[in-house]
């Protein structure tokens, strides 16, 4: 069926379609009908989605929804989540509310660094290629004037740029490894440009020096581009309460506190365990970092290679018992904009942001790293106490019985039964088929 195609991007919506339906699909009309259906009835919002990428055929729908009761550093937020995970709202919530009733978060901007580096190659006299660094930096610098002088007028622009040799590693390999302070913006385009711009110079002002010889005037620059490692652009979000008040599920909090305590250091020693530790985290960031319009696979990457800074993949949450106080917190790297990109485009992004109080990227970073803490200690809750499946399986009864094509009253029905009865899908199914028959 699937055929090589010329000149796809050149064609209209129309035409793409029609082309996919009949070559990719089984029954090209009912395709067509489904690509269509999903088109925005007002032409103007559609415009504003074609356009973010090439060959838009249609859009892709993804649950939005909120979870309120946050009380972060003594204020109030409703937060936008978009997810397909039928618990994560839902467990967002309960969390919410648990430590709304004990104190609520706090949070801290410990950083706001962002990173971006000139990867080249240089293959003569280390010292020579340090003493031009110190000679050329300032002509570096200068050569962005044109790029950096908005950002620098708000109050941001490079930090820093260094000379680093990594000549151990890899024969030759030399970096400039930039350091930023983009403010609100997320700044990827700025901070490309800048280094893009640092790379001209770099390489026209070496075929200059007078110490080079002509093998050393040639730096060979092989790639300039932002690195989503940012160990320095970091926010620390944390809840504490006396264990005495968090008593739960039929256990003393004392013990429930222990527990989630001993939850966190297995995943700080295990990697199969942590893995899945820190993928309940980012269920609670990725889905706000969607709804913002932010880079869910910067964020995914950058927080991922930070669970690994201590030399093995380990847990991003922490937690103890000291004084008889429960301590529960995360410290996660978060590159994050709240203009540019998405946030001015996307009507459901500018909402987002709007429900939000319309945040800086600061405000935003712990928000974010709050709605990670609040979705890993609800998973933890429930796994050291009644298990995962209960809740999980609530949740996803509703889809199963839209699977099963249950109607409106039977979903009814059902919901009131398993409010008591264990959700699996045989016993679904059995309930369903039950009702059905009768
Ligand atoms: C499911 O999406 C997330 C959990 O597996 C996280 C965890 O195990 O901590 C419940």
């Amino acid at each position: 069926m699937n055929t090589p195609v010329e000149g796809f991007s050149k064609l209209s919506k129309t035409e793409k379609i029609n082309w996919l339906a009949t070559h990719c699909t089984k029954n090209p009309e009912a395709s067509k009908k489904v690509l269509e259906r999903y088109w925005n009835e007002d032409p103007q919002v559609q415009k504003i989605h074609d356009e973010f990428i090439e060959n838009t055929l249609s859009n892709y729908y993804l649950p939005f929804a909120v979870a309120p009761n946050f009380l972060i550093n003594g204020k109030f937020r409703v937060i936008p989540m978009v997810i397909e995970e039928s618990s994560v709202v839902a467990a967002a919530s309960k969390a919410a509310k648990f430590w709304l009733d004990h104190g609520g978060f706090k949070t801290e901007i410990l950083g706001t660094e962002k990173v971006g580096q000139v990867h080249f190659m240089f293959y003569g006299e280390e010292q020579k290629l340090k003493d031009f660094f110190t000679q050329v930096k300032t002509k570096l610098l200068s050569s962005v004037a044109s790029i950096t002088k908005n950002m620098e007028k708000r109050g941001g622009g490079i930090n820093d740029i260094e000379l680093r040799s990594l000549d151990d590693k890899l024969k030759g390999y030399y970096q400039l490894h930039c350091t930023f302070e983009t403010l609100d913006a997320m700044g990827a385009n700025f901070i490309n440009s800048c280094l893009e711009q640092f790379a001209k110079t770099l390489k026209s002002e070496a075929k200059t020096y007078s110490r080079f010889n002509a093998e050393e005037a040639e730096i060979e620059v092989v790639m300039s581009i932002l690195s989503n490692y940012v160990p320095n652009c970091l926010v620390r979000a944390e809840v504490s309460c006396p264990v005495s008040a968090i008593q739960e599920r039929g256990i003393s909090g004392k013990e429930f506190a222990e527990k989630i305590v001993r939850a966190i250091e297995i995943a700080k020693v295990e990697p199969h365990r942590a893995v899945t530790h820190n993928k309940g985290v980012m269920n609670g960031i990725d889905a706000v970092i969607l709804a913002t319009g932010n880079d869910f696979r910067a964020i995914e990457a950058g927080v991922h290679a930070y669970a690994t800074k201590d030399g093995h993949y380990s847990s991003l949450t922490h937690a103890k018992i000291e004084n008889d106080v429960f301590y529960f917190w995360t410290e996660i790297p978060l590159a994050l904009g709240t203009v540019g990109g998405l946030t001015s485009l996307h009507p459901m992004v500018k909402l987002a942001l709007e429900i939000l109080d319309n945040p800086t990227a600061k405000e935003l970073m712990q928000i974010v790293a709050v709605a990670g803490l609040a979705q890993n200690f609800a998973a933890l809750r429930s796994l050291v106490t009644t298990g995962i499946q209960k809740g999980h399986m609530k949740m996803h009864l509703l889809n199963m019985l839209n699977q099963m094509g249950a109607n409106e009253d039977e979903k009814k029905q059902l919901i009131t039964y398993f409010k008591d009865h264990t959700v699996t899908n045989a016993s679904v199914k059995e309930a369903l088929d039950k009702i059905q028959s009768q």
